[in-house]
Order: structure tokens, then C-alpha cells, then sequence
């Protein structure tokens, strides 16, 4: 079976990093799953859907014409990796990921990021529903405000404007909504560890999760 390790957890709680950077210390593939989302909420605004629409934003999700080429994103051969890092995007792709049948029609997808030697895979239902038999299971958390200094920097690093209320009440807003939802909420997998970063450099949590993973490994004969 190829392994896999799950890394869930809030919004701006340092998923991302941590993820690409397990996955290039074990030579395993990523699966961005919120980028999926995200080019998911792009496709659909551009396309002029709303987003409310489930049926439509279902058919984009079923087929979206998407390439990851190491840290390029394409879609439909236009490079969107910055695009859709935008708070606008972010926010949009919360609204349709709370909708059952774009969660569906993005199952095929993510399971296909499943290959030899193992997958590192970052979300907020990796462990929960997506990967259920995942050898590792992780859930990062970090205070709110941790978190909105992480993703002020992120802005501000990317070239986009940034305001620290606006986000602060933006992660409220969206924790509740990835909480609160009824399909896939946010929530630690059963038998994950739980992962407090707030106080935490992105290389200490790096090593945490390695070590978890070599123990966890070890403790599987492999
Ligand atoms: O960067 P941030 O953590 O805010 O977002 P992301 O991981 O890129 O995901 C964007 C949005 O997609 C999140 O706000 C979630 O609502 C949603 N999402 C989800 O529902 N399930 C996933 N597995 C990944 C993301």
C-alpha cells in the first residue's frame, strides 16, 4: 500500500509549508487539496457561475483542466499559482467547498496524487474522509493571531494588499464556516496528533512531523 500522511488544520495554521516540505524530505508527492478548491472558486468566478450554484461549480470541479508542475500551477496552460492565493479566491473557494457535490466531484482527483514512494497530502478532510487509511495522521492548529501574522506576511511577500482586521475577522469567519459545515467539517482524524505551531519555527514543526513519521514507520517494518 503506499503511505500517505495527512497534515489537516485551520486556515493560515502553516499546513502548506510544512506539508512541501515533509514531502520534499521524504521524496513523496504533495496534494495541495485547498489549491483545488481554490482553482475550483477561480474557475468558477471567471466563468461567471454563482456560487451558490452546487451543479455548476460541480461540472467545473469534475473537470478541471489543471497541471501541477512542481510549483506552477496550470490552468488551462495559464500559470495561476498566485492568482489564486488572493483573499478574494480564499474566501470564494470556503463558500464552494462547503457545498456536497463539489466535495464529491473533487474525490477522483485527489485520490489520484496517490503514487510510489508516498504522498504528503494538506487539507482540512485529508485524514477524516479523503484518506482515511493514511499511516500518519497530523492536525496543525495555531492561534489566531499566530495565524494572521502568518498570513499578513504571506500577502504582503506575495505583492497583495493586506489589512491585519480585515484578516483577523476573515480567519474567524472562516474557521466557523469550515467548522461549522455539515460534509467533511474541520476536525482531527481519529488517532491524529495534534500539532500546536504557535510558538513553533517551521522547522521545528517540520521535525516533529518527521520524527512522528520514522516512528510510525519504524513501528509498521518499513
Ligand atoms: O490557505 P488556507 O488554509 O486558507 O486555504 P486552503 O488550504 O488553500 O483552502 C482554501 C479553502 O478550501 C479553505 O478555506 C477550505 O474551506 C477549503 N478546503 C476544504 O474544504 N477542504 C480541503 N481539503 C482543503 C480546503
Amino acid at each position: 500500500m503506499i503511505p500517505v500522511i495527512t497534515i489537516d488544520g485551520p486556515t493560515a495554521s502553516g499546513k502548506g509549508t510544512v506539508a512541501s516540505r515533509v514531502a520534499e524530505a521524504l521524496g513523496f508527492a504533495l496534494l495541495d487539496s485547498g489549491a483545488l478548491y481554490r482553482l475550483t472558486a477561480l474557475s468558477a468566478i471567471e466563468a461567471g457561475v454563482a456560487l451558490d450554484d452546487a451543479a455548476a461549480i460541480a461540472a467545473l470541479a469534475r473537470t478541471l483542466p489543471v497541471r501541477f508542475e512542481g510549483e506552477r500551477i496550470l490552468l488551462g496552460g495559464r500559470s495561476v499559482q498566485d492568482a489564486i492565493r488572493q483573499e478574494a479566491i480564499g474566501n470564494a473557494a470556503s463558500k464552494i467547498a462547503a457545498l456536497p457535490a463539489v466535495r464529491t466531484a473533487l474525490v477522483e482527483l485527489q485520490h489520484g496524487f496517490r503514487r510510489p514512494p508516498g504522498l504528503v497530502a494538506d487539507g482540512r478532510d485529508m485524514g477524516t474522509v479523503i484518506f482515511p487509511d493514511a499511516t500518519l495522521k497530523v492536525f496543525l492548529t495555531a492561534s489566531v493571531q499566530a495565524r494572521a501574522d502568518r498570513r499578513y506576511k504571506q500577502l504582503i511577500d506575495k505583492g497583495f494588499p493586506a489589512n491585519m482586521l480585515a484578516l483577523l475577522q476573515d480567519l474567524k469567519e472562516r474557521d466557523a464556516r469550515d467548522t461549522e459545515r455539515a460534509v467533511a467539517p474541520l476536525k482531527p482524524a481519529e488517532g491524529a496528533y495534534l500539532l500546536d505551531t504557535s510558538e513553533l519555527t517551521i522547522e521545528q514543526s517540520v521535525a516533529q512531523v518527521l520524527d512522528w513519521w520514522h516512528h510510525r514507520a519504524g513501528t509498521l517494518g518499513k
